[in-house]
């Protein structure tokens, strides 16, 4: 693997994924230098504190024409209008990726940028934490990179991009963003309709006067883990996805109604059948 060696990172939302790339860019010594920007200032104020970046960056402007390699990390709805900001500024010698979870924009965004220099991305790796505090540098070790390629992308900038996914640790595939968003929609947006509305379903009932939600074992925790996930990051998210989200949410209540009239039904074997096929799925994936 060629690993790329940049001059300036610039990270714009410096949070749990940006702050994340830098820590694993400056731990491989990728980039001699690290720049950070977030719109509220707190989050580059703290990172700058943190060490994982060597400046706060006032503007996107500044970014744009400072560094040679830009990640744009910030929740999903805010990305295009960054990009849009950000292509005024970069040169042909800057290379441009991002973050987000959902990758629609990607076909529009990609007009943006006259060098073609843009490609966009998807990190399968993550935790329910956010902010500059919870990033870690191994966050992105071994695990799945979706890198996206429309008719429009460059086929230069795009193997720039698989290599940069690569040089912190994650390995690359390539998708269409119509595909990426169908199948994430299915295994990671839909997960996370459920388990917040399993805790919101709960979270006001109470059991002699204790809130229920206290008796909650390991499976509940488990199952509710990625509910404490950043509430302004899942909006983002559920409505720039909308149309594969209800159709993943449409084919769960599917199964889930099916379970239920098992249950009513008292109908032991199909019960069975249901539960053992469903950890099959999982136990041979
Ligand atoms: P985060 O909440 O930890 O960080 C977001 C950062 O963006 C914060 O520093 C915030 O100040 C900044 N920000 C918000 N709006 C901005 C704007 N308009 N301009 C500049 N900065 C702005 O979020 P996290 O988890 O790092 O997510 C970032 C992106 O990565 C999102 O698009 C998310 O969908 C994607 N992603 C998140 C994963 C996760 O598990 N958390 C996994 C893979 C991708």
């Amino acid at each position: 693997m060629n690993e790329p060696r940049f001059n300036r990172l610039g990270v714009i939302g410096v949070g749990l994924i940006g702050a994340s790339f830098a820590l694993a860019f400056r731990e491989r010594k990728l980039c001699k230098e690290i720049w950070g920007y977030s719109l509220s200032g707190n989050s580059a104020i703290k990172a700058s504190e943190l060490g994982i970046i060597d400046r706060k960056i006032d503007t996107i402007k500044e970014i744009g024409e400072g560094c040679d390699i830009i990640v744009v990390s910030t929740p999903v709805l805010t990305i295009p209008d960054i990009l849009r900001e950000l292509s005024l500024y970069v040169s042909k010698d800057t290379i441009v990726t991002d973050g987000g979870s959902v990758k629609n924009f990607v076909i529009n965004a990609e007009k943006f940028f006259k060098y073609k220099n843009y490609v966009g991305a998807h990190p399968i790796a993550g935790t329910e934490k956010s902010g500059p505090e919870a990033g870690f540098s191994s966050l992105f070790d071994g695990s799945l990179c979706i890198v996206v390629e429309t008719k429009n992308t460059s086929k230069k900038y795009l193997k720039r991009v698989v290599q940069i996914w690569e040089s912190v640790g994650m390995t690359v595939e390539i998708t269409s963003p119509e595909t990426h968003d169908e199948i994430m929609a299915y295994v990671s947006h839909m997960p996370h309709t459920i388990s917040f509305s399993l805790a919101f379903s709960v979270k006001d009932k109470l059991y002699n006067g204790k809130k229920l939600i206290k008796y909650a074992g390991g499976g509940f925790r488990d199952f509710t883990r990625i509910a404490k996930s950043d509430a302004r990051m899942w909006t983002d998210i559920f409505l720039s996805n909308k149309g594969n989200v209800l159709k993943a949410i449409d084919d769960f209540q599917k199964s889930l109604e099916e379970l239920k009239k098992m249950i009513e039904n008292s109908s032991e074997s199909d019960i069975f059948k249901f539960l053992d096929s469903s950890k099959r799925a999982l136990l041979e994936r």
